[in-house]
This record gives C-alpha cells, sequence and structure tokens, in this order.
C-alpha cells in the first residue's frame, strides 16, 4: 500500500520509547521516576469534573456550534477581560486542544510551498501541521543567550519571498522560556508589514508565575492565538482548547471548523464552563503554585549536581538542562539514566537538532518526593559514571 510522502517526513517521537521501556520496568515491578510527561500530574479539578457529569446526565451528547457554545466563548472572553484584554466572544473558535487549533490555522493560512518560521528547539508536532497543508517549516535556531526566543533579526534574516508568518510559543515548550514583550511586538509589526501572519502559542498559560505579560493579545491585537484546557487547567485527556483570531479570520475558520471537526467534544465542552468558577480556579492556581516550588527544587538540586541551566524558566512545566558535563551526548544519557537508574527524562533530539546533544528536557509534572529521589538517584549515576 502507498501512503502519502508527508508521513515519512514525520520523526518518530524518541520520547516515546522511553515511556515504553518505562512502563516495562514498572510492569516488573520497578519504581520509575518520571520526569518525561508533558501534562500536569493532577487529574482535573473537581469542579470540572462534576460538570462533565453533569452535562452527560443532562444529555449534553450532541453536535454543538462548529465554534463552541456561546457560554464558553463568553467564559473565555470573561478570563481574558479578567487580565485587561478585551476580546470579544465571537474572535474565539472552541477546538479539539491546542492541536485542533493547529489544524484549522495550517488550513487557514498555509499554502502548499509557503514557509512557516518555528524555533529550534520548539514543540516537535508544528513542523507536522504545516506539512499538512504542503506548506515548508523553517526553523530559527534559537541560542541560550537570547533566551531559546527568536529575535526580530532572526525573523528578518529567516523570511524570504516564500514566508508566510511564524508560529513561536510562549512560554515555550522545552524550554520554559517566553518571548521578551518587545521582542514580541517588534515581530508583530515585521510580520504586519510583510502582510504575513503571527500565531502565538500561549498553551502554558497561568503557569507562568513571574510573567512580564499574561497574554501576547495585551501587546498585539492582530495575533492568532493558540491556547488550551490541557495544561494551566489540567484537562489534557478532554481535548478542549481555544483560537483567538483576528476578525478577518472568523469566516474562513469557521468554515474548516465546520467541515474538519463539525464541533468539538459537547461534553467537554460543559464541563469546560466550570474551569473558570471561582472554586476551580483556585485549584488551578494552587496547583501552579506547586509547579513553582517543583521548578525551584528541581532547579536548585540539578545545579547542585553540577548541571548546567542556561536559562531559568519563566513558565510552563520544564527545565532544559545542559548535560554536556557528564561527557554523555544527551540521547546516550536518556538512555543510560532510564536503563541504569530508572529515572526517565526526555532528549534534547525531540525538539530539533540545535544543540540537542547538549540538553535533555526535565518535566516536573511528578511529586516533590520523587523529584527529591530523582535527584539522590541522579547523584548515584554521576557517581558511578565518573563525572563528579
Ligand atoms: C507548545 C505546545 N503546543 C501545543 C500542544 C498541544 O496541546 P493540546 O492539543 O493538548 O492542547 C502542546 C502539548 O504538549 C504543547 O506543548
Amino acid at each position: 500500500m502507498l501512503f502519502a510522502e508527508r508521513v515519512n517526513l514525520i520523526q518518530p517521537f524518541r520520547v516515546m520509547e522511553v515511556v515504553r521501556r518505562a512502563a516495562e520496568f514498572e510492569a516488573q515491578g520497578t519504581r520509575v521516576v518520571h520526569f518525561e510527561v508533558g501534562e500536569p500530574d493532577f487529574v482535573t479539578a473537581q469542579p470540572i469534573i462534576e460538570a462533565g457529569r453533569q452535562a452527560l446526565l443532562d444529555g449534553r451528547t450532541k453536535y454543538t456550534e462548529a465554534t463552541g457554545i456561546v457560554a464558553l466563548r463568553e467564559a473565555i472572553s470573561g478570563h481574558y477581560a479578567q487580565l485587561g484584554i478585551a476580546i470579544a466572544p465571537h474572535r474565539i473558535i472552541v477546538t479539539s486542544g491546542a492541536s485542533g487549533g493547529l489544524t484549522l490555522l495550517a488550513g487557514l493560512l498555509l499554502n502548499p510551498g509557503d514557509e512557516l518560521l518555528i524555533t529550534d528547539p520548539g514543540y516537535p508536532c508544528n513542523e507536522v501541521f504545516a506539512q499538512l497543508a504542503g506548506a515548508v517549516p523553517k526553523a530559527i535556531a534559537v541560542e541560550a543567550e537570547k533566551l531559546f526566543q527568536p529575535t526580530l533579526e532572526a525573523v528578518e534574516s529567516h523570511w524570504s519571498a516564500a514566508t508566510r508568518g511564524v508560529l513561536f510559543a510562549s512560554p515555550a515548550n522545552p524550554t520554559g522560556t517566553m518571548l521578551p514583550a518587545q521582542t514580541l511586538q517588534q515581530i508583530a509589526a515585521f510580520v504586519a508589514a510583510e502582510n504575513g501572519f503571527f500565531i502565538l502559542d500561549e498553551i502554558y498559560q497561568g503557569l507562568t508565575p513571574e510573567a512580564a505579560y499574561r497574554s501576547g493579545l495585551a501587546l498585539a491585537d492582530d495575533l492568532f492565538v493558540l491556547n488550551s484546557f490541557s495544561k494551566f487547567f489540567g484537562m489534557t485527556g478532554w481535548r478542549l482548547g481555544w483560537l483567538v483570531v483576528p476578525e478577518a479570520a472568523v469566516e474562513g475558520v469557521t468554515k474548516l471548523a465546520q467541515n474538519l471537526f463539525i464541533a468539538p467534544s459537547t461534553p467537554a465542552q460543559y464541563a469546560a464552563l466550570a474551569a473558570f468558577s471561582p472554586a476551580a480556579m483556585k485549584v488551578h492556581r494552587d496547583r501552579a503554585e506547586q509547579f513553582k516550588r517543583r521548578a525551584t527544587m528541581l532547579a536548585h538540586g540539578l545545579q547542585q549536581l553540577g548541571f548546567k541551566i542556561p536559562v531559568q524558566p519563566q513558565g510552563a512545566f520544564y527545565l532544559y538542562v545542559d548535560v554536556s558535563s557528564t561527557g554523555l551526548p544527551a540521547i546516550e544519557f536518556c538512555h543510560r539514566l532510564l536503563e541504569e537508574f530508572q529515572v526517565a527524562v526526555t532528549p534534547g533530539e525531540d525538539f530539533g537538532v540545535n544543540a540537542d546533544q547538549a540538553f535533555v528536557r526535565f518535566a516536573f509534572t511528578t511529586d516533590e518526593a520523587s523529584i527529591a529521589l530523582g535527584l539522590q538517584k541522579l547523584q548515584s549515576a554521576l557517581q558511578r559514571w565518573g563525572s563528579t
């Protein structure tokens, strides 16, 4: 059987092999410390679960409007209002996770052969969304000295006649760093002057204790913003997210949503209405605080062991750690750490080719006791490998 060529372009995730091997250890009864998982370890907050249950009992099992129920779009608009940002509900499109939002934007904005600027390291799936539309992802290598974020100069120098737009994340995966406010505005102005588009992935919004800004929409109004109930709201498995699009894009994105998805999950939408209730928001904020404590604990522990963390993250739940002091390439470091000490981390290779052999991503989506155990095991590893 013949498959489309784009399938051959997709690189398998290294981390899936880590996840598989970790599961094998656990099946044998061996404890594994998980630093590889990019989703909150907490179950969804109780008020959301109850609202989801009630939605099912009330028979909320049919299609909704393609762009999401009005009440949820209004609630999301209210969420921005709380941040001092006015977004009319009709500019908000409820999607099947940020992944559904990316599919819609790829369909809306990219023609075959168009170039899309992304970052390396960056969220690995971005390039696949571009390829799905026949477009060409073009990576900007982002460096620690520049917070692992693109600069205006880098965008200018990578922009060609074929470039249509940029897709950047703030905070970013795997580095947790934010695009500085001034850079964001400069890039937005440049892209607008080129008649291009700017997609800003804000899926880690809310998990940003020291954020200089709460949403890029406070700095530039004509962004395409990707967001999700997955991370701050702890609803990964419900598959629900949203887009904020410029006024002129509402009609096009609505047509695509109708045709590609019909509607996002109905029970998930009714459940998500409760995500903004004071009771649920308290749970989310407490959890964000826990992530902050874990970040401090893990970063401190890793630095004490001699690992370099060139940039302290401003959000998300990741540390991007330079392991080159061990003398091992990152992929081997990850492999040996799992095989010999049952500590699972994600190799930099999953996020691009720029300095991938020096870096690994630690996700602190695990409790403080597990982080302490992980640090002990790392210390033992360094002793055994003669790197301390
Ligand atoms: C930067 C980034 N964007 C988008 C997504 C997709 O998330 P979801 O489809 O669960 O909303 C992820 C998931 O890890 C991510 O890290």
